[in-house]
């Protein structure tokens, strides 16, 4: 889990974050220079903020089991198909970001996406 950054270079609002093959060795990838991490889960590529929304903690030191990252510092967890935390919790939603494959290279586009609720 995050043993390097990865590098990133703008496109017209999308960077390429890194491939397939890495994040499913990894699990989680933290990008370089972005607050940013890319995620697997359960076949799915998902882009969030690194930061946790509660107190901030480093969500790269997290684990995911689920469909659900699991913040490092206290029992909370997010939904990462929408970023809701564990419901009592008060707290934004984990911010999520647009996800596209090509090939094997995942890109992130660096929009907000609102969650779906
Ligand atoms: S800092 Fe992440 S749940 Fe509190």
């Amino acid at each position: 889990m995050c043993a390097r950054p990865i590098s990133v270079d703008d496109q017209a609002g999308w960077i390429p974050v890194c491939d397939l093959d890495r994040l499913k060795a990894e699990t989680i990838v933290r990008v370089a220079g972005r607050d940013l991490l890319v995620i697997w889960n359960e076949g799915d590529v998902v882009a969030c903020a690194r930061a946790c929304p509660h107190e901030q903690a480093d969500l790269a030191l997290g684990r995911v089991t689920a469909g659900r990252l699991h913040c490092p510092r206290h029992a909370a967890s997010f939904d990462l198909r929408d970023g809701a935390i564990t419901a009592g919790w008060p707290s934004q939603p984990l911010r999520l970001y647009p996800v596209r494959i090509t090939g094997e290279q995942i890109w992130i586009e660096m929009q907000e996406r609102q969650p779906v609720r």
